[in-house]
Formats: C-alpha cells, sequence, structure tokens
C-alpha cells in the first residue's frame, strides 16, 4: 500500500494528518524532549579499554587514539578507581608482552602482564567486572590470532591454546573472558577448558561476529599486533556478509557464549540491529573500535567537528541500534559528558 498526500489513508495509527498532527509539539523543550527520549545513555552501559605494558610509572599516549594510554601495572589502581568513580562498571583488558614468540607464551603465564593487571584491579577495585580480550595477536611474532604453520592460520590447535588463556585469565580473578580470534569452535573450547579447571560459572563474552575491519588499524598501535603477512581475511568475517554474521552470532550461543558481540560498531549498525531482533534473549555487546575513535579525534582537532557531540550521537545510535552495552574509548569522557 503507498500512501499519497491526499490519500484517505493515513500514514499513522490513532491519528490524522497536518494540520492535526504535528510532531515538532513534543520537541518544543529540552524537558518535554528529554521525556519522550525513547534512547537513553548510562555509564552502565560502557565498557572502557586498557592496555597494559611492562614497566614502572608507564603512562604512553597511543599516537593515533589521543586520550589512550599504555599502562604500566602500577597505574592501574588509580586508574581503575576513576572508572569505578565514573559509574563505568567493567574494563577490558590489552596486553603487551615483553617479548613475543611463535605461540605467544606469555599470554598463558601466571606472571603474564594481563594476569598481573587482572590482580591489580581486583585488588583496588574489588567489584570492578574485568574483562579479558582473549586471543593472540598481541603475543605472537607473527601477530597473528592463531598459530600459523607454513603460512596458514591454523584452527584447532588454536583454540586449545585460547582455552589455556582463559585459565589463565580466570585464576588471576577475571570476571569475563572476551575470545576475539575468530577461530572456529574458539568458544566451545574455552567453555570446556574453563569447566575442567573449575571455572562453570565464568560468563565468556564472544566477540561473535567480527569483521575483518581497516577502522582496527590505530588499535595496532596501541596493542602492537598488525599482522607480519598477509591480513586477517581469512578468519575475520568478509565486510560485505550479514546472514553470515548471524551464522557466526548463532554458532556462539550454541556453542555456550552468555554475551555476544558485533564488531565493529558504527559502520555495522544493521548488523547490530539485525542480532538484537533474531537473538532477544542474550545481552548483546558492540565495539565502537579505535578507528571510530580516531577519526571523529582528528576531525575535532581540526576544528571540523565537536567531539562531545558527535561522540554522543555515535554511542546514542549503536544503542538504538540494539547494543546493551557499548566498548568505548570514550567511556570515560563520556560519562563525565552525561553528568554535566
Ligand atoms: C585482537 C583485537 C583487535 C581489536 C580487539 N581485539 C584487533 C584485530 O583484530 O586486529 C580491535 C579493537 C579496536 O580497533 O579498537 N584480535
Amino acid at each position: 500500500m503507498t500512501v499519497q498526500s491526499g490519500s484517505s489513508q493515513p500514514p499513522q495509527t490513532g491519528g490524522s494528518v497536518f494540520p492535526t498532527t504535528r510532531l515538532r509539539r513534543l520537541r518544543q523543550s529540552p524537558t518535554l524532549r528529554r521525556l519522550v527520549r525513547e534512547t537513553t545513555l548510562s555509564p552502565a552501559d560502557f565498557i572502557y579499554p586498557l592496555f597494559v605494558t611492562h614497566g614502572q610509572g608507564v603512562r604512553n599516549e597511543v599516537p593515533s587514539m589521543p586520550g589512550v594510554y599504555q599502562l604500566s601495572v602500577d597505574m592501574l589502581a588509580e586508574e581503575a578507581q576513576e572508572v569505578a568513580s565514573l559509574g563505568i562498571p567493567a574494563v577490558i583488558l590489552f596486553g603487551l608482552p615483553a617479548a613475543k614468540d611463535p605461540v605467544g607464551e606469555e599470554n598463558f603465564a601466571d606472571n603474564g602482564i594481563v594476569q598481573q593487571a587482572i590482580r591489580a584491579i581486583r585488588q583496588a577495585v574489588p567489584e570492578m567486572v574485568i574483562i579479558t580480550d582473549v586471543c593472540m595477536c598481541e603475543y605472537t611474532d607473527h601477530g597473528h590470532c592463531g598459530i600459523v604453520h607454513e603460512g596458514r592460520i591454523l584452527n584447532d590447535p588454536s583454540i586449545e591454546i585460547l582455552g589455556k588463556v582463559a585459565v589463565s585469565h580466570a585464576r588471576a580473578g577475571a570476571d569475563i573472558p572476551a575470545p576475539s580470534a575468530m577461530m572456529d569452535g574458539q568458544v566451545a573450547a574455552i567453555r570446556r577448558a574453563l569447566d575442567e579447571a573449575g571455572f562453570a560459572d565464568t560468563p565468556i563474552m564472544g566477540y561473535s561476529a567480527k569483521f575483518a575491519s581497516a577502522f582496527y588499524g590505530p588499535f595496532r598501535d596501541a596493542a602492537d599486533s598488525p599482522p607480519q603477512f598477509g591480513d586477517r581475511s581469512t578468519y575475520q568475517m568478509d565486510p560485505a556478509n550479514a546472514r553470515e554474521a548471524m551464522r557466526e552470532i548463532e554458532l556462539d550461543i550454541a556453542e555456550g557464549a552468555d554475551i555476544i558481540m558485533v564488531k565493529p560498531a558504527l559502520p555495522y549498525l544493521d548488523i547490530i540491529r539485525m542480532a538484537r531482533d533474531r537473538f532477544p534473549g542474550l545481552p548483546l555487546a558492540a565495539y565502537n573500535v579505535s578507528g571510530e575513535y580516531s577519526m571523529l579525534k582528528a576531525a575535532a582537532r581540526l576544528g571540523w567537528l565537536d567531539e562531545k557531540r558527535v561522540a554522543l550521537e555515535s554511542l546514542t545510535a549503536i544503542k538504538r541500534a540494539g547494543a546493551d552495552m557499548i566498548l568505548t574509548y570514550w567511556a570515560k569522557d563520556a560519562a563525565r559528558w552525561l553528568q554535566e
């Protein structure tokens, strides 16, 4: 049915058309607009990413991500307290190891950088939800998210290692391992490893639909994790595929994921909406990735965009599309802006 002007069919239920219907009536004041607002942001929606590095007193700003720092473990207590005081419930940790090797030994070492960071944050802010990125690219000398053999990224040996990493994080006190390697069966392997190690109550956040995106560029500076040959398109998803994203999510749920994720966020709002509609029963996270942050930061620095407004608009759009929680480098700033 098409609605034509002057047609006897009104375009919406319960009313008639102009001049009886005037949508501007409810836009007349900030309070009235607040009353009818459909989507609201809260600091409780945010997960703040932290990059942890060896050393003492280290606070290195990431050149392509102004306002984002690589921090040493001794800097984390203060950082975690600040995050908590802003009402942000969770952090996600990324580690920069002392040395890289083909397997990434430090990834599952008791005294690895992330394991140390978990203990420091747990001590400083016991109630903080500590999520850990479970992947291999920061730890391996080849920079891929799995084991490499003759130029190929092997699946099944990689998921065994991811299971060891998740258990090692849980032992150090992490709350939620979040596998981001996009290996088939990674959630099942981690679930099995956690259960066998006595962590049956530890939930898993799957980076379920993670696309092979150029928007991760600045993150690879922050985490020193670019692949040394080729790219990630044999494991991360083709940006052109939406139906396949639903299959990825469906499989993560079947394998035992407790929270699902779409990543990146802004260029993939359609995927977030599809996931929300298709899988109403699970909490849905979206990762507002490094490139989404850096491009707005850069434009704001040039005076071309108002950072606060574009950031809050972006985060609202991600939530409106259906995300329950957002991993974002703006978490602290946005929490402050929301209090103003
Ligand atoms: C690790 C990982 C990446 C991101 C999160 N976990 C990088 C990648 O897959 O290359 C990207 C996060 C961001 O860009 O902010 N695999």
